[in-house]
């Protein structure tokens, strides 16, 4: 009934309904106190997000919504297993195979989605802006899987976790984040969070995809500088993030051919690395290109997988943050 009444104000007003405070839309603009208490929530959870502990059954009974429609691997899996950890029930929608392809709107699946009594909505789309764009339209919460250019907010929660596990308190760290982060969702996110949390981001890329202004972009006790040259900053930093160039999202372009020897991780560029050093990749990985097979293996420093488990726990966080109530 609560559903039915919201959607029909929706209808007659012909009005967006204003945003729910339990969505999870962007790092950017989240309270300090809410982005540690998500962050000491996914910690907790790490040993039930891999299956250490007992699963926790405190969404049993609701219905989580995954709307996903760009592809996906880590992040549409680990809100499934997020939410099934949590008891909920999960239903998967993608572009391929949903009236999408028919011309329905962004908008108008969320809301068909929702009609049916869905709890929370997650969603992951091209449009930059298009998850508050959902959530200004449905009465569910809405949490962001990645949209666009924008923001992928629970990717820097689980980078930040990953980090917090090595290091403790961030304040103080040096990050790069290197590659093309003009078009990366996971860099603007990451960047929001490490600097809230103290941490000094440098930004590493060819000027083409590092945004003029990019050192303005985040506000917090840390600060980012940007390089254009990855070499002479290699001993100064204490964790390294590569990223994927996304050339589906390039205008006119693939990957230049000297950019494994001018901005890729290679061996050699590991060996310069801090002892210690924390080298991370969002995935997926171009093998050879950002970074090589032996350094994205490497035993003692690599942290992509451990990435990967705490999605799961971040996304639990954030699905409890939405749903328990
Ligand atoms: N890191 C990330 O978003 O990976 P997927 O595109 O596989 O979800």
């Amino acid at each position: 009934m609560r559903l039915i009444q919201r959607t029909l104000i929706h209808r007659t007003n012909g009005s967006d309904l204003s945003s729910s405070s339990r969505d999870f839309l962007a790092i950017e603009g989240l309270v300090l106190s809410d982005l540690r208490a998500l962050l000491d929530r996914a910690e907790r959870l790490l040993p039930a997000a891999v299956g250490d502990a007992p699963a926790d059954e405190r969404l049993r009974g609701r219905v989580v919504a995954n709307l996903f429609f760009e592809d996906s691997t880590r992040t549409r899996v680990s809100f499934e297993i997020a939410a099934k950890r949590l008891g909920a029930e999960v239903v998967n929608l993608g572009a391929s195979g949903s009236s999408t392809s028919k011309g329905e709107t962004l908008v108008d699946t969320a809301r068909n989605i929702e009609a049916m009594g869905v709890d929370a909505i997650v969603v992951r789309t091209s449009i930059s802006g298009g998850a508050a764009l959902v959530a200004r339209n449905v009465a569910c919460p809405v949490i962001n899987a990645g949209d666009g250019r924008h923001e992928h907010p629970t990717q820097a929660l689980l980078d930040v976790l990953a980090l917090k596990l090595r290091f403790g308190d961030l304040a103080g760290k040096r990050v790069a984040i290197v590659g093309d982060i003009a078009n990366s969702r996971v860099a603007r996110s990451a960047t929001h969070a490490l600097v809230a949390l103290g941490a000094h981001v440098v930004a590493v890329g060819p000027p083409a995809l590092v945004p003029e202004g990019f050192e303005d972009l985040a506000r917090g006790a840390g600060s980012i500088t940007i390089s254009h040259n990855l070499d002479p900053i290699l001993n100064e930093v204490d964790a390294i993030m590569m990223l994927r160039v996304q050339t589906e999202r390039a205008a006119g372009g693939g990957i230049a051919p000297d950019y494994r020897s001018t901005y890729g991780l290679t061996e050699t560029r590991k060996n310069r690395l801090k002892a210690g050093v924390a080298i991370l990749h969002p995935g997926p990985v171009n093998r050879g290109v950002e970074i090589d097979d032996s350094v994205a293996e490497d035993p003692a420093d690599s942290l992509i997988l451990a990435q990967v488990s705490c999605g799961v726990a971040a996304r639990m966080a954030v699905l409890l943050r939405a749903l328990d109530r």
